[in-house]
Formats: C-alpha cells, sequence, structure tokens
C-alpha cells in the first residue's frame, strides 16, 4: 500500500468571517474546525498528518497541541496550491490528501468511499465534486460535450456561463505526490486573485495525459467549506443533526432534540432520556436508564446507570448508580457523588466525595470534604473550607445528622453516628455518637412585650 500523506490547509485569512480569531478555530459542536478535519485525517490511517499554518499560527497549532499533526510553515498566503507546496518537505512520495481546515463536515464514510474511488481506478489525481442548487463562492467543476473533466474555474473568474455550472469542486482531492510536487511547480498566479490555486494542478495532470476522477458526492452538506457566520450556523446544525442521529438510532431518547446539544465525544447509555435545553460536553460518559435535564449542563463528567439530573451543571465530576441532582444543583470539579444520593435544589458541591446513600437536600454548600455513607446534611449547611489564605477539609463519616443551618469549620472531623444540632458553628472535631450543640442557649423573658409596650 501507498504511503498516505494528509495535508491540511490552515493557513488562510478568512476574511469573509470577519473574526480576530483565525477562521479555523471557530467552533462547530464545541470544537475548533480544524480538529475536527484532523481527527478524519487520523480515522482514514493517514501515515503522517501535516497541517499548514500561517495567520494565527501559534493558536492553530496551541488548538492541536494534543494530535497527532506535523506543522508545516505558510508565511503568507498565496493561495492553496502555494499552502500545499509550503508542505513540500513532507510530500515527496505515495499519495497526498488535501483537506481543508474550513471544510469540517465531511464524514469517515464519503472521505474513505473517495480514496477507494481514486485507488480502484488508478487516476493520478482525484477530486470530490457535488451539486449546489446556489453554487456561488465555489470553483465550478468544467466538463467536456462527452461529461469529462476538464478543469475547475474559480467563482471570480468565471464567465457567465461557467457561473451556471451547479457542479462544484469541494477542494478535497488526492495526488500522486511526484506528480503533484511538479504541478505545483508548474502553477501561475495569472487570476483575479493573484493567488497560485491548488485548483489548476488538476487541469495541468488532464493536460499532461494522465488520468483525473470526479467523485461526484450526493451527500452535498458534507463538503461544505465554512466561510462566513451563515454558513458557520448552518454547518452547526448539519454536525449537531449527525450527532444526535447517531445517539439516537442506539437507543437514547432525545425529547425536542433540536433544543439539545452534544458534543461527538459524548457517549450514552441505551435508554437514556435526555430533555429538551440539555447540553453534554467534552469527554463525558453516561450509563442506561438516566434522565438528564430539562435544561442541564454536563461537561467532562461519568455518570452511572438511572442517574437524574434535572436543571443542573455537572462540571469535571461523577456520580454513581441512582442517585438524583437538582433541579438547581452546581456539582463543581471533583465531585465524586456515590450511588442513590440525594443533591438538591441550590446545593453547590465541590472537590468531595460524598458516600452512598446520603442526602443533601437543599441550600448547602459542600466543598473540600469527604462524607461517608447515609448522612444527613440538612438545610443551609456550610462546609466552611477557607480562612482567606488556604482550603480546609471538612470529614463527615457514616451515619451523620447535620441539622439545619450548620457551620462546619474546617478542618473538623464528625465521627461515625454523631448527630450536630441545628444552628450550630462546630469548630471542634466531633466524637463517634456524640450529640454537638454550638449556639446560644435561648433566654425567654416572660411579659416582656407587655412591659415594653406600656414604656413607650
Ligand atoms: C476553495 C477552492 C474552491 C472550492 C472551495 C471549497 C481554491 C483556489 N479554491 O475556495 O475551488 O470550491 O475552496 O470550499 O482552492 N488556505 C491556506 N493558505 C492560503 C489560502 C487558503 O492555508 O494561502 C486555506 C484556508 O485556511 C482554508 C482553505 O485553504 O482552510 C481554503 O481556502 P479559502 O480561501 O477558503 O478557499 P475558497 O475561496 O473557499
Ligand atoms: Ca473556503
Amino acid at each position: 500500500m501507498n504511503r498516505l500523506t494528509t495535508v491540511i490547509l490552515a493557513a488562510g485569512y478568512g476574511k469573509r468571517m470577519k473574526s480576530e480569531l483565525p477562521k479555523v478555530l471557530h467552533k462547530v459542536s464545541g470544537e475548533p474546525m480544524v480538529r475536527h478535519v484532523v481527527d478524519l485525517a487520523n480515522e482514514v490511517e493517514s501515515d503522517q498528518v501535516v497541517c499548514v499554518v500561517g495567520h494565527g499560527k501559534e493558536l492553530v497549532e496551541k488548538a492541536l497541541m494534543d494530535k497527532k499533526v506535523n506543522f508545516a510553515i505558510q508565511e503568507v498566503q498565496l493561495g492553496t496550491g502555494h499552502a500545499v507546496k509550503s508542505a513540500s518537505d513532507y510530500i515527496k512520495e505515495g499519495e497526498v490528501l488535501v483537506l481543508f481546515g474550513d471544510a469540517p463536515l465531511l464524514s469517515y464514510k464519503t472521505l474513505s468511499e473517495f480514496i477507494a474511488f481514486h485507488r480502484a481506478n488508478h487516476y493520478t489525481a482525484s477530486l470530490i465534486s457535488t451539486l449546489f442548487e446556489d453554487p456561488s463562492g465555489y470553483g465550478r467543476i468544467v466538463r467536456d460535450a462527452q461529461g469529462d473533466f476538464l478543469r475547475i474555474v474559480e467563482h471570480k473568474d468565471a464567465t457567465a456561463e461557467e457561473l451556471s455550472i451547479k457542479e462544484i469542486n469541494s477542494g478535497i482531492g488526492i495526488f500522486e505526490a511526484e506528480v503533484l510536487i511538479k504541478a505545483l511547480d508548474s502553477l501561475k498566479n495569472d487570476n483575479k486573485q493573484g493567488e497560485y490555486y491548488l485548483t489548476d494542478v488538476f487541469e495541468w495532470v488532464k493536460l499532461s495525459g494522465m488520468p483525473v476522477g470526479a467523485f461526484v458526492t450526493s451527500d452535498s452538506y458534507e463538503v461544505m467549506g465554512i466561510n462566513d457566520r451563515m454558513a458557520l450556523a448552518e454547518a452547526e446544525k448539519y454536525h449537531q443533526t449527525q450527532i444526535k442521529k447517531q445517539i439516537m438510532l442506539s437507543g437514547v431518547t432525545l425529547v425536542m432534540p433540536e433544543t439539545i446539544f452534544i458534543e461527538k465525544s459524548v457517549q450514552i447509555g441505551q435508554d437514556t432520556i435526555v430533555e429538551p435545553g440539555t447540553i453534554l460536553r467534552g469527554a463525558t460518559q453516561i450509563g442506561s436508564q438516566c434522565v438528564l435535564g430539562p435544561n442541564s449542563e454536563i461537561i467532562d463528567s461519568k455518570i452511572q446507570n438511572k442517574v437524574k439530573v434535572m436543571h443542573s451543571k455537572v462540571t469535571e465530576s461523577s456520580i454513581d448508580d441512582a442517585s438524583a441532582i437538582g433541579p438547581f444543583a452546581y456539582l463543581r470539579p471533583k465531585s465524586r457523588i456515590g450511588k442513590n444520593c440525594k443533591i438538591g435544589d441550590f446545593v453547590e458541591v465541590k472537590n468531595c466525595e460524598i458516600g452512598d446513600d446520603t442526602k443533601v437536600s437543599h441550600l448547602t454548600y459542600v466543598g473540600d470534604g469527604v462524607v461517608g455513607k447515609n448522612v444527613n446534611l440538612g438545610c443551609g449547611v456550610v462546609f466552611v473550607n477557607y480562612d482567606g489564605a488556604k482550603k480546609h477539609l471538612t470529614e463527615i463519616e457514616d451515619n451523620v445528622f447535620v441539622g439545619c443551618n450548620t457551620n462546619l469549620i474546617a478542618p473538623v472531623k464528625v465521627g461515625k453516628g454523631a448527630y450536630i444540632a441545628a444552628g450550630s458553628t462546630i469548630t471542634d472535631d466531633v466524637p463517634e455518637n456524640a450529640l454537638a450543640i454550638a449556639r446560644e442557649r435561648q433566654v425567654n423573658k416572660t411579659n416582656w412585650s407587655n412591659k415594653y409596650q406600656k414604656n413607650k
């Protein structure tokens, strides 16, 4: 098998986006467009992936830091042909696949069919084309009377007759490396934009007597180039629809899916129901038979089976089987909730392990703690974890009952089975099975009111 080098063009300015941010870093389904393209390049088993960067290159390189990708620099943006040439250190032999950093919707299925089409027919160069009802802005595929490929003409260089062609160039191409290098060397920039066009390579190959393949895909959305914010919004809608289709077909119910947002990295188990207004992001894994939402956001979290999350936000946390979160709870990073727990309304949890069967029903702050099993934290309990300089730990052992409006001044430890009276401010450790009361005794002044009224 030939060695496959994939070159991703991501050096352009993206003027039509009207943005400080390089175009390829605008997000689709929560991830910069170019990251989707790099993932695809790796999925089709490229031997090496090279991303051509230029405009905003530090930002683009940073956005791809964790990916398997090399970088080539195009100092000045002289066109797509010039951009591929900037990667010539990497393209000596084998096959070269060119993808565009601003075309993030291409699927693995279409791309691998295209590569197979190119190989099976022994073409020297192949491209993906499609038919667009409104082809404006795209390069057009010019064919002869027999329907054979002749060349590509860019929108800006096209005659009125050529502008009426509805078959467009996706920009995605695959080439024999040696031929590509020669063709790139021969490119001229005598066109309206004064650029070296990659598209002219196909005509060069054709005129040199070598076969050019045009793979016409019917999934025209997939090859859409994202040049402005209108296209970005359309891409988002399409990409989300694809992700949610896969999820629904795998046995997950999405109620009013058009109101739900799910990133491609999220995994969801069978018979889970996702309700309207719910957002699932990052490395989130969700078990089966959960109910998520309405209106919840879960980020980089691991959720087991039969969990409920209602009107709540969960970040970098884990929730074990059959626990219920919300409405209106906030689990901040490193919250580890056990089985069959309840974290109720207006409860905030941060960096805290909570044991099985524990209930934190309302209006409570649980920060920097270890809470055992079957504990009850009453309404308005506060883990006073911060002294203005350092954070301290609160430990609560199994079967403890903490009354309402208790302040636990950390570091502090409450032993197994202890009770804390409502309204206490606990500054010292509480021994096992003790009752701690830490508040002023109540004084009732009899008939006080009558005397007060008389003296007024
Ligand atoms: C390009 C194609 C056009 C095709 C369309 C599909 C050319 C000449 N035209 O046009 O036929 O229909 O894509 O979406 O190839 N880039 C660089 N360096 C440069 C110029 C561009 O890296 O000097 C990158 C851009 O960052 C972008 C990609 O190449 O990711 C495409 O460039 P863009 O300017 O968007 O090309 P189009 O005008 O859309
Ligand atoms: Ca484009």
